[in-house]
């Protein structure tokens, strides 16, 4: 395999493919915020952790009447009993926070396993560990959860560090290449509603910019309230988001907490590094 590799480069077909460009997050990020901020000039970082609201006024005129009394607070709080339900375990887990005000330092790069550690992997990692059943992935009960123990990082800026590691950079770049490839019978890629065509209209729908989407997950929606039962019912996690955004251009979503999704997760919080976390949010 190599050899053949040597052979179609040399004769110049492999080129791009081959030689691309040394992995620069840093240099990544610059780039994406630059084309953000000419996109929509004078709308300041911090906005983007509204999704479209930060972009659309009209739709920013009915979130604000939402938020005067957020549909998600009684699911926070029940949020909140589960975490004291479960604090004893967590002082143990995740030492003196006991998991409090840690949110914007999820997903990291574990250089002992080498694997990514999303927040949810590791309260589920915990549960487990304490001989505790784990909770499901995407909805109810552990979004509820990780939607409280979002909530006491709000405000705290989004801190995701790339180290110089191969295998750190192996999934940033699985990740970004997730973000950037087309799929689905719709063959479109994250990149082509959420960047280029970011403040525009699909459907009934405006589209978000990807720069600031991960601040505020898990986040509440009409639609998923519907669905579901009890107080914790219209929460959903970032993975399920992933999920139903993969749906739309009819690709097959990959399940939460995926190696790949864990992947597109750690590229993506990475381009939002800066943005105050802002959790839960209500979309609809
Ligand atoms: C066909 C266009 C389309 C594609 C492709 C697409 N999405 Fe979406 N996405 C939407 C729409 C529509 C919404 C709901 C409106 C909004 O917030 O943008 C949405 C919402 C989201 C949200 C929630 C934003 C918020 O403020 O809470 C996230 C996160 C997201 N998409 C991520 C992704 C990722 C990652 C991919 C690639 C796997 C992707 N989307 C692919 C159309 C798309």
């Amino acid at each position: 395999m190599k050899k053949f590799i040597i052979a179609m480069t040399a004769l110049g077909l492999l080129g791009g493919a081959v030689a691309h460009a040394k992995t620069n997050p840093a240099q990544d990020l610059k780039e994406f915020r630059a084309y953000f901020f000419k996109k929509f000039p004078g709308v300041p970082l911090q906005e983007y952790a509204n999704g479209i609201y930060g972009v659309n006024e009209s739709r920013r005129v009915e979130w604000e009447a939402t938020m005067e009394f957020p549909p998600f607070e009684p699911g926070v709080d029940a949020g909140q009993d589960l975490y004291n339900k479960y604090s004893k375990h967590f002082r143990k887990c995740f030492g003196n926070s006991a998991g409090k005000g840690i949110r914007q330092n999820y997903p990291y790069f574990d250089s002992k396993s080498g694997d990514i550690v999303t927040l949810e992997g590791a309260i589920n990692d915990c549960l487990k560990k304490n001989g505790e059943k784990p909770l499901g992935w995407k909805k109810g009960k552990l979004a509820a959860l990780v939607a409280y123990m979002a909530s006491t990082s709000n405000g705290k800026a989004i801190n995701i560090n790339v180290p110089n590691d191969k295998r750190a950079l192996a999934w940033y770049e699985r990740g970004k290449h997730h973000f950037y490839s087309k799929r689905g019978q719709l063959n479109l890629s994250c990149a082509n509603c959420h960047v280029d065509s970011a403040g525009g209209q699909i459907r009934a729908n405006i589209l978000s910019p990807a720069l600031g989407h991960v601040s505020h997950f898990p986040v509440y929606r009409k639609k998923w309230e519907a669905r579901g039962s009890g107080v914790t019912g219209g929460f959903g996690t970032l993975h399920r988001r992933y999920g139903g955004c993969n749906k739309q251009v009819r690709a097959k979503p990959f399940k939460a907490q995926s190696d790949e999704y864990k992947a597109l997760e750690y590229f993506h919080t990475y381009m939002s590094n800066g943005i105050k976390v802002n959790a839960p949010g209500v979309r609809q």
